[in-house]
C-alpha cells in the first residue's frame, strides 16, 4: 500500500480511465493536467482514434487542452485491454444505461470488470465512477477483483460518484466535491490520495453502498422535484395562473424553497434512468418506491402532454395537428450541448408524428439526427420561422434567434419560457 501511495503522491502512479465517454474524458484531462499519465481505454474506436490525435470530441473539453498533453505525452489512448496491466489506479467510467424493460444494464461494468481482473497485478486502485445501485462495486466488483489479492492490502477498490454538468461554466471536474466510498479503511486511504491531487474537496463516506446510494438521492430529488413542478404546470394551467410567475416570485423566499422549472420530459443520460436503478434494486427487497415511480410517470407524460398544448394551440387557430407542418427548436436533451441522449424532443417529435404532422427540426448544435427513429437533417438556424403553422420550443439552446421567432412564427409552443424575455406575451405565444 505504501508503494502504490508513493506513486500516486508523485505523481508517477499510471492510471488507466476505462471508457472516455462524457465522464471519462474530463477525468483523463484532469489527471493529465495533473502530471499523470493517462490512457484512456474505450471498446469505442472513433473516440480513441481522436484522443490519439488530440482531439476533443466533447464540448466541455477545448481540443486546445487536449492536444499539447497528447503531444506531450501524458494521455494516450487504447482499444486495447492490455494497457491495464501497466495500471496503478483503474477508474471505471462505462454506462449503465436501462434494458428494454426499464432494468438495470450493468454489464459494461461486469465487462470492464472482467478485463481488469485479466490484466490484474498487486497494488491497484480500481474506483468505479459509473452510476449505478447500491451494492454494485460490493456485490458485483469486490469477488471478482479479490481472488488472489487481499482486499485493503493488495487490491483497493472505491466508489466515487461523478457529478459533472455538461455544460455548466461555474463547476467543473476540479471544483466539484467528490464523494468517495472504500470497500475498506485503507481503500478510501488510496482512493482519498488519488482524488485530492485533482479535485479540491473530497468527501469520505463509510462504504460504497453509501457512495453509490448518495449519487442515487441527488438525482431522484431532481426527478421528483421535476415532477412536482411538472405537476404544478399541469395544475397551474388548469386554474389559469402562470406557473413561471409562481416558481419565480416562490424563489425569493431565502430559506425553505429551491426552485426547479417545468419542462417537455427529462432527458440526458443521468435524470429519467439513476432514480430508476433504485427503485428497482428497491423492489427485489419488496419495496415500492413511491415517489421514484410517481415523478417517472408524471416526468414521461409530459411530451404528451407539450403535443396536447400544440393540438390545442392549432386549434385555436383552426387548424389540426394531421397536416401541420411543425418545427421543433432544440432536439438536445438540455440548452447549449448536442447530447441528445433520452431526449424528450424525440417523444415529441413521434407523437406529432402519430398524429399525422409533417415535423422538422432546428438545433444549432445538432446539424444532423439519426437515432430513436428519427433520421433528418436540421433546418438552417438562419431560416425563417414564417413557413410553420407551429414551433413548438422542446430545447431553449441561447443561440437561436427567439425575437426573430417572435416576430416571425405564426404560433409557438414555448416549454422553456423563453419568449418571455424575447418578444414577450402574445397572442400567438402559448407557455407551459
Ligand atoms: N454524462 C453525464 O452527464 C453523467 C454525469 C454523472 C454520471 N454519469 C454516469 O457515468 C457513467 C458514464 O456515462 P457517460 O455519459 O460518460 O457515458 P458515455 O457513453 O459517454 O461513455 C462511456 C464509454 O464507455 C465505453 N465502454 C463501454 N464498455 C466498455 C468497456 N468494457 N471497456 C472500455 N470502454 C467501454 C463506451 O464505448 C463509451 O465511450 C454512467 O454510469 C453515467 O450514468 C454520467
Amino acid at each position: 500500500m505504501k508503494a502504490l501511495l508513493d506513486k500516486i503522491a508523485a505523481r508517477s502512479a499510471e492510471v488507466v480511465v476505462v471508457g472516455i465517454g462524457y465522464v471519462g474524458l474530463p477525468l483523463v484531462v484532469e489527471l493529465a493536467e495533473a502530471g499523470f499519465h493517462v490512457t484512456g481505454y474505450d471498446k469505442d474506436p472513433r473516440k480513441v482514434g481522436l484522443l490519439s490525435r488530440g482531439v476533443s470530441y466533447i464540448e466541455d473539453i477545448p481540443t486546445s487542452v487536449v492536444e499539447p498533453l497528447v503531444k506531450g505525452g501524458m494521455i494516450s489512448a487504447s482499444t486495447d485491454p492490455a494497457v491495464l496491466a501497466k495500471a496503478d489506479c483503474v477508474i471505471v467510467c462505462v454506462p449503465t444505461p436501462l434494458n428494454k424493460t426499464k432494468e438495470p444494464d450493468i454489464s459494461y461494468i461486469v465487462s470492464a470488470t472482467d478485463e481488469i481482473v485479466a490484466h490484474q497485478h498487486a497494488d491497484m486502485l480500481i474506483v468505479l465512477e459509473s452510476t449505478t445501485y447500491p451494492g454494485t462495486t460490493r456485490e458485483v466488483m469486490v469477488p471478482k477483483l479479490t481472488q488472489g489479492y487481499a482486499l485493503g492490502e493488495r487490491v483497493f477498490v472505491c466508489f466515487s460518484p461523478e457529478r459533472v454538468d455538461p455544460g455548466n461554466k461555474h463547476y467543473g471536474t476540479r471544483n466539484t466535491p467528490k464523494v468517495l466510498g472504500g470497500s475498506t479503511p485503507a481503500c478510501i486511504e488510496v482512493g482519498r490520495a488519488l482524488y485530492s491531487q485533482i479535485i479540491d474537496t473530497v468527501v469520505p463516506v463509510s462504504s460504497t453502498d453509501t457512495a453509490e446510494m448518495v449519487k442515487l438521492l441527488e438525482n431522484t430529488f431532481r426527478a421528483v422535484n421535476i415532477g412536482l413542478v411538472n405537476e404544478t404546470a399541469q395544475i397551474a394551467r388548469r386554474l389559469g395562473i402562470d406557473v413561471f410567475e409562481v416558481i419565480r416570485a416562490a424563489s425569493t423566499k431565502p430559506f425553505g424553497f429551491m426552485p426547479f422549472f417545468p419542462g417537455p420530459g427529462l432527458g440526458g443520460h443521468c435524470i429519467p434512468i439513476d432514480p430508476l436503478y433504485l427503485s428497482w434494486k428497491l423492489r427485489e427487497l419488496k419495496f415500492q418506491a413511491k415517489f421514484i415511480e410517481l415523478a417517472d410517470q408524471v416526468n414521461s407524460t409530459m411530451p404528451t402532454y407539450v403535443v396536447g398544448l400544440v393540438s390545442d394551440a392549432l386549434n385555436s387557430h383552426e387548424r389540426s395537428v394531421k397536416g401541420s407542418r411543425v418545427l421543433i427548436s432544440g432536439i438536445a436533451y438540455k440548452k447549449n450541448i448536442t447530447d441528445m441522449r433520452e431526449s424528450p424532443a424525440f417523444d415529441v417529435i413521434a407523437e406529432l408524428e402519430r398524429r399525422g404532422a409533417t415535423v422538422e427540426y432546428m438545433d444549432p448544435w445538432v446539424p444532423e439526427v439519426d437515432e430513436h427513429g428519427v433520421k433528418m437533417k436540421s433546418v438552417e438556424p438562419t431560416g425563417s420561422f414564417a413557413p410553420y403553422d407551429v414551433v413548438v420550443i422542446v430545447t431553449d439552446h441561447d443561440n437561436v434567434d427567439y425575437a426573430r421567432m417572435h416576430r416571425e412564427a405564426k404560433l409557438i409552443v414555448d416549454s422553456r419560457d423563453v419568449m418571455r424575455k424575447h418578444g414577450g406575451p402574445a397572442s400567438h405565444i402559448v407557455g407551459l
